[in-house]
């Protein structure tokens, strides 16, 4: 059998130092497999985005360990970790985070003209059949100042989908948007996933978007309380905020 993507084993993380010290993630535990759909969810402070940044390389665990794709990602100086997150990872944030002084088309390159010094006529085609892909065809040309909330998220999806990363980690990309976008935004998320098969982790307060996803894990106080599948982990919390 071949290594999950991900395997993280009995990760930790507090922040500060002395009294000042906050103990946010606890022995936490989770291996990802290729095209795995993860919903992550846990009240506001219970420690997502925290481990998402450490799953993402953002960040490094206080104690435990973090492989991606059989590497121990704490063997690694800072320059590999930035070039495997730009091979093996896509994000999306809650805010989109679009280079304003960039055109959609060259912020959704960006992630190849990182790793290629600048932009390129193949990476131009690919932006533009990503952007193609999630509803924005012939948008390339215009400026994230032009576009909504729900346009410019799904400019950031496509960013994401760039580099063509088998590991996608999304924070509350919903959160700022009405709810027909989020819809939208999510529906899409899911649907690039399901088609690319990329895994995806996706933090989502909604039990509804939630339960869309095969898998769904639950922080509780910086330690995964429950994992399993939606109708199971969703069950008692169906009716409030998860
Ligand atoms: N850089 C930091 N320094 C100190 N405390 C932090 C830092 N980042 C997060 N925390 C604390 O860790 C806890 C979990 O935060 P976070 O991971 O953002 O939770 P969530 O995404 O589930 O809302 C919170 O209590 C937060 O205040
Ligand atoms: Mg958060």
């Amino acid at each position: 059998m071949s290594a999950p993507l991900l395997e993280a084993v009995g990760l930790t993380k507090s922040f500060g130092e002395g009294e000042a010290r906050v103990d946010v993630l606890h022995d936490v535990t989770l291996r990802i497999e290729r095209s795995e759909l993860i919903a992550l969810v846990g009240a506001s402070g219970s420690g997502k985005s925290t481990l998402l940044n450490l799953l993402g390389l953002l960040d490094r665990p206080s104690a435990g360990t973090l492989r991606l794709d059989g590497r121990d990602t704490e063997q690694l100086d800072e320059e590999a970790r930035t070039e495997l997150r730009s091979e093996r990872l896509g994000f999306v944030f809650q805010a989109h985070h679009l280079v304003p002084a960039l055109t959609v088309v060259e912020n959704v390159m960006m992630p190849a003209a990182v790793r290629a010094g600048g932009f390129d006529e193949a990476a131009r085609a690919r932006a533009l059949a990503l952007l193609a892909s999630v509803g924005l065809e012939g948008q390339g040309d215009r400026w994230p100042r032009q576009l909504s909330g729900g346009m410019a998220q799904r400019v950031a999806v496509a960013r994401a989908l760039m580099n063509a990363p088998p590991l996608v980690l999304a924070d509350e990309p919903t959160g700022n948007l009405d709810t027909q976008s989020s819809d939208q935004v999510f529906a899409l998320l899911l649907r690039e996933q399901a088609e690319r098969s990329t895994a995806l982790v996706v933090v989502t307060h909604d039990p509804t978007l939630a339960s869309r996803c095969a898998r769904v894990v639950r922080l509780v106080d910086g330690r995964i309380v429950a994992d399993g599948p939606p109708d199971q982990v969703l069950l008692d919390t169906r009716a409030r905020r998860v």
